[in-house]
């Protein structure tokens, strides 16, 4: 029998003393009135949820949420608590505080260390990259190079085949919305006047193209594991194109395209959202006199408040993927009312909420998500009028989940075929 090397036993041996030395430094250092999660409270419980969160993080997440659904809660990471606040009252509070108080920049630079990744000189100056990342759903009209784009590398993988071809779709959407995004980043006046800051681009890409890649992904998955939408969803495309062309304004009525995306989003959200540092040495104080206390993270849970039918009235069925029903309810709300008035929406696909916290909500909400949305409805329009796609198998590939992060998975394929006829004119 071999024993592993002194070395590696030592190494294991430091970096086990380290981890319970961290632990208890960051139980001792941090008393709070804020309670953990159920069951955690010991040296040892809290150091297994923090395993756990790792890889069943909305489990551990769904304990603290159902504990108390207007509360906080706390749980232990390495080197520091965790804080989760839940409900209305609360996420409004967290996006309106200003950033002497809660931190955005300092939770981004503390995530991805940006400092050793994309370099001090980016991670401190977010400001400019929010303004271009807004600026870009200027693009005049007509807009649609991302429709070249698309088909440009579509073709190259399903062209040369009439028949069905099964494509792993999560490389191929993050190459199509790579070249789609930068195409339409490049082409804007703002960007030519300052391009061999191509590091600003880079920056821009990092929260765009993987975090678009994934909707899009997950929007395939969804069309295939439900395919009764792509039949209603393929006609309004080709209704609405034929009648306005490729335009903002087409994609802008593709109501089912828009309601399908919000759904979509909804139900493959990240565990945690809205990640903010305290950075007031007296800590952040909610209205209630809840204190979250210097130096930690205080989040909001994606998956849990878009699961909960009582934080999300009109997800009846929280938990049923039901494309159209923010159509219908745009419909309805379009009626008239007894006053002979429009009724009011704002359930969009880019529409925030602190009960939709898809992109974040209030002052930080992410600027990119107009963007993101013309980009998204544009792909897969297109992909509805010229191809055929379906499932692989009856299972939807199932979702890759490591701590708050989670994302299709990437080894899931769909079967796609070029159609025969469509009224895109390119076939
Ligand atoms: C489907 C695609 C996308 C999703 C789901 C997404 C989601 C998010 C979320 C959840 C946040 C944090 C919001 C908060 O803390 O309140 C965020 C921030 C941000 N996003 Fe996006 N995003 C997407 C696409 C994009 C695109 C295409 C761009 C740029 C063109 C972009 C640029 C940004 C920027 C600059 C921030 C930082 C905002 C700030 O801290 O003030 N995002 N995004």
């Amino acid at each position: 029998m071999n024993f592993p090397d002194t070395n590696i036993l030592l190494l294991y041996a430091v970096l086990s003393i380290c981890w319970v030395v961290s632990i208890s430094w960051l139980l001792c250092q941090q008393k709070s009135a804020i309670p953990v999660i159920p069951g955690s409270d010991g040296l040892i419980s809290s150091y297994l949820v923090a395993l756990r969160f790792l890889r069943r993080s909305n489990e551990v997440i769904a304990l603290g949420y159902n504990q108390d659904r207007n509360g906080v809660f706390r749980f232990a990471r390495l080197f520091v608590w965790e804080y989760v606040a839940i409900g209305r009252k609360r996420v409004l509070e967290l996006a309106a505080a200003p950033p002497d108080i809660l931190s955005v920049d300092e939770a981004l630079a503390d995530t991805f260390q940006t400092d050793y990744t994309l370099g001090p000189g980016i991670s401190h100056k977010a400001v400019p990259y929010r303004s271009d990342a807004g600026a870009s759903d200027a693009k005049p009209e007509p807009l649609f190079p991302a429709r070249f784009v698309l088909s440009g590398l579509l073709f190259h993988i399903i062209n040369l085949l009439s028949d069905w071809k099964l494509v792993q779709i999560f490389p191929a959407s993050v190459q199509v919305v790579a070249r789609t995004s930068n195409r339409l980043f490049v082409d804007l006046p703002i960007w030519r006047t300052k391009l061999g800051l191509a590091q600003r681009i880079l920056t821009v890409n990092a929260v765009a193209i993987h975090t678009t890649a994934m909707g899009l992904t997950n929007a395939l998955y969804d069309l295939t594991t439900y395919p009764k939408h792509i039949s209603p969803m393929r006609e309004e495309a080709e209704r609405v194109i034929a009648a306005q062309g490729w335009t903002k304004a087409a994609l802008n009525n593709m109501h089912k395209l828009d309601s399908f995306l919000r759904e979509s989003m909804r139900l493959n959200s990240s565990t945690l959202t809205m990640r903010h540092k305290v950075v007031a040495k007296d800590g952040f104080r909610f209205s209630d006199g809840t204190t979250i206390p210097y130096g930690s993270f205080v989040n909001v849970p994606g998956t849990a408040t878009h699961h909960d039918p009582g934080t999300y009235p009109i997800a009846l069925e929280a938990d049923v993927f039901d494309g159209f029903r923010l159509s219908r309810l745009r419909e309805e709300r379009h009626g008239l009312d007894a006053g002979g008035r429009a009724g009011f929406f704002n359930r969009h696909m880019i529409s925030t909420a602190p009960e939709h916290v898809v992109f974040g909500h209030g002052q930080h909400a992410c600027p990119g998500r107009f963007f993101a949305a013309t980009e998204l409805k544009g792909m897969l329009a297109h992909i509805l009028i010229n191809y055929d796609i379906k499932a692989e198998t009856d299972l939807r590939p199932p979702e890759i989940s490591f701590a708050e992060a989670t994302m299709p998975n990437p080894q899931g394929k769909i079967w796609i075929r070029k159609r025969e006829m469509s009224l895109d004119g390119e076939n």
